[in-house]
């Protein structure tokens, strides 16, 4: 069976890289990071780091639908992509999408569309996507927050998320690395 990364990286780049190629950095760094947790997930590692080159293809023009892009972008996976649903429930639930889509009146339809995996996979791509700049570098969970925070305005739907969303980031990211310290490994 051919590795699910094999076929995400051209798609996402197909997507991404010509329309948002900052936002093409930033996932190409997102899969970065999750390739340093690859031996702490054994199995999943090919899994997560697809879904982390993948999970902010909500975003690219055409895809975008309802606005509220890990919606926008599992449908995607699903309908047209044709996805592996493991992928697809990831992207759709990434770094706390549920206190989002409260804040547009679409967890429901998120979650009735979407089943969750895994707390340890949902953690591992929160835990990437958090400790990556709009650029692709790596940062830290808080100052990735207060820069959405910044970028958005601390009073836009955005903003009120994301810092609705610090604890359960931070304690998110927290637990991959105690799995990552459990494994005996460095997570960088
Ligand atoms: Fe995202």
């Amino acid at each position: 069976m051919p590795r699910l990364t094999e076929w995400a990286y051209p798609l996402a780049e197909s997507l991404l890289a010509e329309p948002l190629p900052r936002r093409w950095k930033h996932c190409l760094g997102v899969a970065e990071r999750a390739r340093t947790l690859a031996v702490a997930l054994g199995e999943d590692s090919d899994l997560l780091e697809a879904a982390a080159v993948l999970h902010d293809i909500g975003y690219a023009p055409g895809l975008a639908k309802t606005g509220f892009h890990p919606l926008d972008g599992a449908r995607y996976l699903q309908d047209v992509a044709d996805a592996d649903p493991r992928v697809v429930n990831l992207v759709a639930h990434h770094s706390c999408a549920w206190m989002e889509a409260e804040a547009r009146g679409l967890r429901s339809e998120l979650e009735e569309e979407f089943p969750r995996e895994s707390e340890h996979l949902n953690d591992a791509l929160c835990y990437c996507d958090m400790n990556t700049t709009p650029d692709g570098s790596p940062t830290n969970p808080i100052d990735r927050v207060n820069e959405i925070a910044g970028r958005y305005g601390p009073e836009s739907l955005i903003g009120t998320f994301i810092r609705r969303a610090e604890p359960e980031i931070l304690a998110s990211t927290a637990r991959v690395l105690e799995r990552v310290a459990a494994a005996k490994i460095q997570p960088m």
